[in-house]
């Protein structure tokens, strides 16, 4: 896509809203109280959802939410989640303590997403269930009150269909190491059994098949996988294939990102440099596709696991860690990654919203605070919906930045981060002082890097306005953003703003 900047055109891409999408699933307590309190919680809460969360999705700009995993994809059962009277069932990870409960199941994960107005991608059940299920769940889901599963679904107080059109066909890393998909082929036909059993209905639905993640070495797995799902490149492949990615200490390649609060200026440098790894994964899920799928259909990229995994983050304690200053700039630098490469990725799912990995809430009982995470949503979420625009700067590696406007040109904004861990830098934009207005400019920083939220020191780091000038001061350690509007035209001269008003 193209679009004209005065006398030149630029070459662009869209930026889909859906890379501000989150992942939720039933690890430590990110649904049992960071999600859903239950309806006779004190907790303040809108049918058991706690409300904080809610209003944060929201303020978060979170497009689309993915459930009910990730690995517990594989182990889940639909129907023991909906109606009366649901039972526990045995916990697949110690992180469930003791018992899988299903007191909130898909009405609920339903009704969080209609209240954020996010999206909601759900992932079948491809290792340990069968197609039936899944058309059962896609059923109950999609099917109107007069088929056996849009009945139930309106017995269960929900007549309207819920319309859900992201559905996942497997978790991309249990998927392939647990349930041994290591013969691409055998999770290809399952892949096409899947979409069979849907094929009437498949109209605008989107399927995500598996792609890699960072624990495979099994280069040339989904280039057979794919062969096999497009026959050749004959047929439709995926809509989107899923990418898994974590970055952090508690990984094998990355232990020089040392622990969550307590690393050296050496792990702070690794730990951003790293993020490399992500535009690797993207170029070669781009070949994939170009070179394994048919030009007649488009196949995009789902970055569906992606953050900072500290050592601290074990089943044992639920995958919590704490965040530092360091995992905001990691997320705004993989913001701006993802932003580039929107030509190509459709949706990335930040991992997982309340108290598990890069999460953007920590809850606890009554308590709940915002992680860095959580500002830099809500700063970069001017970002989504725009257009690219090409950024020239002089060469320097410690400043990140991003831009992006509406088609008219009438709003423009900025992002940029300073990795750099003591030099501030100035950025100029007196070029744009004659035809637009700055009016939102704030920053997102902290006195020390390893500064964090607690519930005790919730602001140590949040979004702060700061002088609306043409003229910024990136300290070091720092995200900048800001909002450019364009000069409103004066009137001619001959008329008054009185006159248009009462012609
Ligand atoms: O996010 C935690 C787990 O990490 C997910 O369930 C799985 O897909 C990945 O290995």
């Amino acid at each position: 896509m193209q679009i004209q900047f005065g006398k030149t055109t630029i070459d662009t891409h869209y930026i889909n809203p859906f890379l501000h999408s989150v992942f939720g699933e039933y690890i430590g307590t990110l649904i049992y109280d960071g999600t859903y309190v239950g309806i006779d919680s004190p907790i303040e809460n809108i049918d058991g959802l706690r409300k904080a969360t809610v209003d944060g999705l929201k303020e978060a700009g979170v497009a689309a939410i993915r459930w009910p995993g990730g690995c517990t994809a594989d182990h889940y059962r639909w129907k023991d989640g909906i109606g009366k009277n649901r039972k526990s069932r045995m916990p697949f990870s110690v992180s469930q303590q003791g018992e899988f409960r299903h007191d909130y199941g898909t009405d609920e994960f339903i009704k969080l997403c209609r209240l954020v107005g996010a999206e909601p991608i759900i992932v079948a059940n491809v290792a340990t269930g069968t197609p039936e299920e899944f058309l059962n769940w896609f059923e109950y889901c999609n099917g109107d009150i007069h088929t056996k599963y849009g009945a139930l679904r309106a017995e269960n107080g929900n007549p309207e269909p819920y319309n859900v059109k992201y559905w996942g066909l497997g978790n991309t890393d249990e998927n392939v190491w647990h349930i041994a998909y290591n013969d691409p082929v055998e999770y290809a036909r399952d892949f096409r059994k899947y979409r069979t059993v849907i094929m009437g209905s498949l109209g605008d639905i989107k399927l995500i098949g598996l792609g890699l993640s960072e624990r495979h070495e099994t280069y040339g797995w989904v280039e057979s996988c794919l062969d096999y799902i497009t026959g050749g490149q004959k047929q439709k492949g995926p809509d989107s294939l899923s990418v898994h990615h974590y970055i952090g200490g508690m990984k094998a390649r990355y232990y020089e990102c040392e622990e969550s609060v307590c690393y050296s200026d050496e792990a702070y440098t690794f730990t951003i440099d790293a993020l490399k790894a992500y535009q690797t994964d993207i170029d070669l899920h781009r070949k994939y596709i170009a070179e394994h799928c048919s030009p007649k259909f488009k196949t995009t990229i789902c970055f569906d696991e992606w953050g900072l995994w500290h050592p601290e983050a074990t089943e044992e304690n639920g995958l919590n860690q704490a965040q530092t200053m360091r995992d905001a700039i990691f997320a705004a630098c993989s913001f701006h990654l993802f932003y580039k490469n929107s030509d190509i990725v459709e949706y990335a799912m930040e991992t997982q919203y309340a108290n598990v990995l890069q999460s953007l809430f920590e809850t606890n009982g009554e308590l709940f605070v915002n992680t860095p995470t959580f500002y830099v949503f809500k700063l970069f979420k001017e970002h989504l919906g725009k257009y690219m625009l090409p950024v020239s700067m002089p060469e320097n590696d410690d400043i990140d930045c991003f831009a992006s406007a509406d088609s008219s040109l009438d709003h423009i904004t900025v992002s940029a981060v300073n990795k750099h861990l003591c030099r501030s830098y100035e950025l100029d934009f007196s070029a744009l002082s004659d035809r637009y207005d700055i009016v939102k400019a704030d920053i997102l920083t902290s006195q020390s890097v390893r500064d964090r939220n607690t519930f005790e020191t919730p602001d140590a780091i949040r979004d702060k306005p700061i002088r609306r000038t043409h003229s910024i001061c990136l300290p070091a350690h720092s995200i900048v953003r800001l909002c450019f509007y364009r000069k409103i035209e004066p009137f001619p001269k001959k008329w008054t703003q009185k006159s248009i008003i009462c012609e």
